[in-house]
């Protein structure tokens, strides 16, 4: 080749490669074009509002603040009015009701110099006004398609009441039934939290935020505000990144990939620096990793809490913070109001960053429509129509029957017969009780509208069945009297059944009800002991929103049925229940210790140096406890049997990302129809870092006649075992693998295979 020869070649391949390289380049641009347009809508709309906004009018719309609350619903307060007025107001909370988000939007509207429509936000977190069961008992379906369906139900309630957006899902992996938000969680396992989350956020948000029936999720707490010590809530946090990351995030990963469009801080610190302004968590993860473009609401006066956390000197500092970590909406505080003017005309904070914020938030009023029409989704008519419709409050029913879990049933004393027994004694604070059925947080829901244990039992008899009724003690931690139990006593000697409805009152557990003893509050065991020293069988309905140490009921109840807070249809669906009408398959998402001391107690620990041994003193345990849980997780019974066998693996070999054929054949082994929560967990026996005992990967529900036998067959890839190995990486090492499959947590086949 000569040297022209080569100049040549070389000019050619400089020549088409240039070519292509501007090919791809064009066509990079227009594909980023259309991705930003995805994921950024409405951005001519936002910069020509923006361009006519005073500085002051920006600021307003960081600012949320609660609309005040009375007995009989939400209130208008004068000051509040006059905020929204002058264009200091970018949404409100706790607001709801046609009549009530009408006037508040009018005022934004028609009184503002840019006419700017309010967000409204409310805690909807298991219902609107139909009321669902807890989180936590609606988890225990194990039903995630059904649950979104629950969230849909509330979102349409909602959205037709003047909400625009939910405070929901929560999703708090939570380990410590001490802390009383375990009630709002779907407990103590990571993937239920992330599937579960996955379902509400869609149940939610649907498929178009624009459509009437949807309103805007909220993904909280941001994050591992369940891992408070001591299980107190508000309480510090310190857990490693690889917790962080393992446990706590994917959750928040499957809600944001579900399309939740808002995040809201923790209270909690994370690594000494409070959640709010932890810029870490919302620059390096959330906006960075995790690619969120929705905007971050702090949780309630978070931001000048971080100057009781010692982080901020003064409220000014804490707006830096918050700004600084790229937290756009301030709740309840009015600290952005107030600080971030000063600290723009310091130079603290650029108006750039107030400009981002106050764009993340605008968007999202786009995209509810709220500048086509501000009133949209308060519309009377439709308020009327919606609200507790039939078919929502069939969906209640059946997602209630499906939450109850059967603890005990010595002796098939469930289901009762609607022949046999002909006078039932229904005993207990929570048996003839509608408020506490609400359980926490129950956004427009009214107490009056909640079918009772008694009333149920009533509905659900033969007109000569003789029911009698006593309360037997309060709801009380202190100040109870133990002078009804003579009473009770009295009945449930003439009945052929009692039934004894114990637990906590709604408020018991929820937001800053962080409890030392799990046991039942006040004179409520006694009570049960009373009852059952009359020999006369007793049935335990237990209420509540988390594990608690029943161990006595246990013990010598032949009976218990764990029905959480379930709701408007409560009485209804624990009656049918009862009556063997819906045959129970609720499954425990949470691990039930026998004593408080042992929390935080949860089924996905690690083995440790000493993993516990009865027999031996010097391994981990309690020398005054059996260390065993009362109720292992996943755990749950059914009117029918399970048997399972030959469990099969379809390699005993994989390789990184390859995916092995795990199946089982169960069978019902019992006298009726029944639904099983068939569940799959793993362990990597060899790693450089330790790895939990057991991990829930998969799970099945099916439903099976009795004598009748199915192969359940779970594909488990390798990546689903991803974890974080000593040098932070995110994969797996090669070793074994056990898998176990089974009725619950501990109950279970095993076999294993190898990772190459
Ligand atoms: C809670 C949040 C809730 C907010 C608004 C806070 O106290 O931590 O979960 O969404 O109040 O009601």
């Amino acid at each position: 080749m000569n040297r022209f020869t080569y100049l040549y070649l070389l000019l050619a391949v400089f020549f088409i490669h240039a070519c292509s390289t501007t090919n791809t380049t064009e066509q990079d641009d227009q594909d980023r074009e259309v991705a930003e347009q995805d994921q950024r809508p409405y951005q001519e709309e936002i910069d020509s509002l923006m361009a006519e906004m005073t500085l002051e009018e920006k600021i307003g719309q960081l600012n949320l603040l609660s609309s005040g609350f009375t007995e009989t619903g939400p209130t208008l307060q004068d000051d509040y009015q006059d905020m929204i007025a002058d264009g200091n107001m970018g949404g409100i909370f706790n607001g709801f009701t046609v009549e009530h988000t009408r006037d508040l939007q009018r005022i934004a509207v028609e009184e503002t110099r840019l006419g700017i429509p309010l967000i409204f936000g409310f805690d909807v977190i298991h219902g609107y006004q139909t009321i669902f069961p807890v989180p936590i008992g609606e988890t225990a379906t194990w039903e995630p398609d059904l649950i979104k369906e629950a969230s849909q139900v509330a979102a349409e309630e909602a959205a037709a009441a003047g909400v625009h957006w939910t405070f929901a899902p929560m999703l708090d992996v939570s380990p410590d039934p001490r802390w009383g938000r375990i009630v709002e969680s779907a407990g103590e396992d990571p993937l239920l939290n992330e599937i579960f989350g996955e379902a509400r956020v869609k149940g939610f948000e649907g498929d178009d935020l624009k459509d009437l029936n949807t309103i805007l999720s909220t993904a909280k707490h941001y994050i591992a505000y369940s891992e408070a010590e001591g299980g107190r809530d508000y309480n510090t946090v310190d857990i490693s990144e690889r917790m962080l990351r393992e446990i706590h995030l994917p959750p928040f990963r499957a809600a944001l990939d579900a399309g939740a469009g808002t995040v809201m801080t923790a209270f909690n610190e994370y690594d000494g620096v409070p959640a709010t302004g932890n810029q870490f968590l919302f620059n390096d993860i959330l906006r960075g990793e995790l690619g969120f473009e929705g905007f971050v609401v702090t949780d309630y006066t978070a931001i000048p809490e971080m100057i009781e956390h010692g982080v901020a000197a003064d409220e000014a500092d804490a707006a830096e913070l918050a700004m600084n970590a790229n937290v756009d909406m301030d709740m309840q505080s009015i600290n952005y109001v107030e600080e971030l003017p000063g600290l723009i005309e310091e130079g603290k904070i650029s108006e750039d960053q107030v400009d981002q914020a106050v764009e993340r938030i605008l968007r999202k009023k786009f995209k509810l429509g709220l500048f086509e029409d501000p009133y949209r989704y308060s519309d009377y008519d439709r308020e009327e129509e919606t609200i507790m419709r039939d078919d929502f409050l069939e969906l209640a029913l059946d997602i209630s029957k499906r939450s109850i879990v059967l603890m005990k049933n010595e002796d098939q004393t469930l289901p009762l017969s609607r022949e046999e027994v002909n006078d039932i004694a229904v005993i207990g604070p929570l048996a003839d009780n509608q408020y506490d059925l609400l359980g926490s947080w129950s956004a427009a829901g009214e107490y009056e509208d909640n079918i009772t244990l008694l009333e149920g039992i009533r509905n659900n008899v033969e007109d000569n069945t003789n029911i009698t009724y006593a309360e037997g003690t309060e709801l009380e931690f202190e100040d109870y009297t133990t002078d009804g139990i003579e009473e009770a006593v009295e009945i449930a000697e003439d009945a052929d059944v009692a039934v004894v409805a114990v637990g906590e009152g709604r408020h018991m557990s929820g937001e800053a009800a962080s409890r030392v003893s799990l046991d039942l509050p006040g004179a409520q065991e006694e009570l049960l002991e009373a009852v059952h020293e009359t020999g006369t069988p007793v049935v335990m309905v237990l209420m509540s929103g988390r594990p608690m140490t029943i161990n006595w009921a246990e013990e010598n109840v032949p009976a218990i049925m764990n029905t959480w807070f379930l709701g408007t249809k409560a009485g209804e669906a624990i009656a049918q229940v009862m009556f063997g009408d819906y045959n129970p398959a609720g499954k425990l998402p949470v691990t039930y210790p026998r004593h408080t001391g042992m929390s935080p107690y949860y089924y996905n620990h690690k083995n440790t140096g000493r993993p516990m041994d009865p027999d031996e003193r010097y391994t981990s345990k309690y020398i005054d406890e059996e260390n065993s849980p009362l109720y292992p997780f996943g755990f749950g019974l059914s009117y029918t049997t399970f048997g399972y066998d030959n469990i099969q693996l379809g390699s005993d070999e994989i390789s990184k990302d390859g995916t092995v054929e795990v199946s089982v054949e169960v069978t019902n082994t019992g006298d009726y129809t029944g639904e099983e929560v068939v569940q799959l967990y793993t362990r990597k026996m060899v790693a450089s870092v330790t790895r939990p005992v057991k991990e829930l990967r998969d799970f099945e529900k099916i439903e099976l006649d009795p004598g009748e036998t199915r192969t359940v067959t779970f594909d488990l890839d390798a990546e689903q075992l991803y974890y974080y190995d000593k040098d932070m990486e995110y994969g797996i090492e090669p070793g074994e693998v056990r898998v176990f499959v089974g009725t619950n947590s501990e109950e279970v086949l095993e076999d294993s295979f190898t990772v190459r």
